[in-house]
């Protein structure tokens, strides 16, 4: 099979596209024939060289989209010809960037969803659902998202807005109305997320979400009044701060996986999308891995197998 892959770590110009060993499902998994695929801050990172340990050739990826071709002998409710979006094993970090990819976790894609919508989203969702159901997000919470205009923010967003909360989300001043069509009340991350919220004229904060990872832990504790009404994704330090730090397949926590469902439910109903900023052939992958490194970001960026 074709697979977009790197053999040395380095910019993504160490990026190729070539030929590469075709996986195939254990018991619990599927095989997809790839459609599209996600890019995500991890595979910019792993290309980059932070797991030396890596083994090479690697193939980035962690999201994609696709017709099942193989279903592994303990799956039930799905069959050869399903298509389906969702992602590779987390502790796998990558094998989505191919012809064909083996998904840990997945649901129907419906089809109000457009291929390199699903292909993007499945670690998105999973996250921003796992964070949400963490935080305990219910109908009138307000819940302010710091850096609400990415691929998890953005999901999280839509997310808490379908549970009924009110969302304030920070991203950049050229993002603000991309995240009030989100549903959120935008604002910026100058300042401060407490000088800021208090701009807005919102009487109190109830719960943070930390996505950017940008040191705002200490803000969030203060706006929201405790430690323990924030979670953070993305801030290593937010244990020493009493601040619970959810990183998914760790720890044994609970996964956020049955949000794919849910998202495939609200996107029927229009009360969901997957935003896609911009979308390369995978034989573009390095120029797509050039384009995320650079903000502003709004969604996702995506790879087609065409
Ligand atoms: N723990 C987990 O399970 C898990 C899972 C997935 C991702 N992550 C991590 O979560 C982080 C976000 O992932 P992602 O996929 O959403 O990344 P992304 O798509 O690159 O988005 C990052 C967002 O952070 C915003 N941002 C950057 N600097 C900021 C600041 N100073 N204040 C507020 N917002 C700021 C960016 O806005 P601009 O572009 O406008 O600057 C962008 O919207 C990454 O570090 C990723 O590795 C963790």
């Amino acid at each position: 099979m074709f697979a977009v892959q790197f053999d040395r770590f380095g910019p993504p110009k160490v990026l190729t596209v070539g030929p590469f060993p075709e996986p195939h499902p254990g018991p619990d998994e599927v095989r997809i024939a790839v459609r599209a695929a996600g890019i995500s801050p991890v595979d910019l990172a792993l290309r980059a060289g932070s797991n030396e340990r890596l083994p090479l050739p690697h193939v980035p990826g962690v999201d994609a989209a696709g017709v099942i071709d193989e279903v592994g002998a303990e799956v039930t409710g799905f069959a050869v010809g399903d298509e389906v979006f969702g992602a590779v094993a987390l502790s796998q970090l990558g094998g989505a960037s191919a012809e064909f990819a083996v998904l840990r976790f997945w649901s129907l894609k419906p089809p109000s969803m457009s291929w390199v919508e699903a292909g993007a989203a499945g670690t998105s969702i999973e996250t921003a659902t796992r964070a949400l159901d963490v935080l305990d997000v219910r109908p009138g919470t307000t819940l302010l998202i710091d850096g609400a205009a990415g691929g998890v923010g953005s999901v999280a967003v839509q997310l808490a807005v379908a549970r009924g909360a009110r969302v304030i989300g920070t991203a950049r001043p050229e993002s603000q109305t991309f995240l009030a069509d989100l549903g959120a009340i935008p604002t910026t991350y100058g300042p401060g997320p407490a000088e800021l919220v208090g701009a807005l004229g919102v009487e109190r904060v109830d719960l943070a979400l930390d996505v950017a990872g940008a040191g705002s832990l200490p803000e969030l504790i203060a706006l929201t009044g405790a430690p323990t009404s924030v979670l953070t994704i993305a801030d290593f330090s937010g244990p020493e701060l009493g601040v619970r730090l959810s990183r998914g397949e760790v720890g044994g926590e609970p996964d956020g996986r049955h949000g794919l469902a849910l998202a495939a439910t609200l996107s029927v109903e229009g009360r969901f999308r997957v935003p896609v900023q911009e979308v390369f052939p995978m034989a573009r992958a390095a120029r797509a891995h050039e384009v995320a490194a650079r903000g502003p970001r709004q969604g996702k960026l995506a790879l087609t197998a065409d």
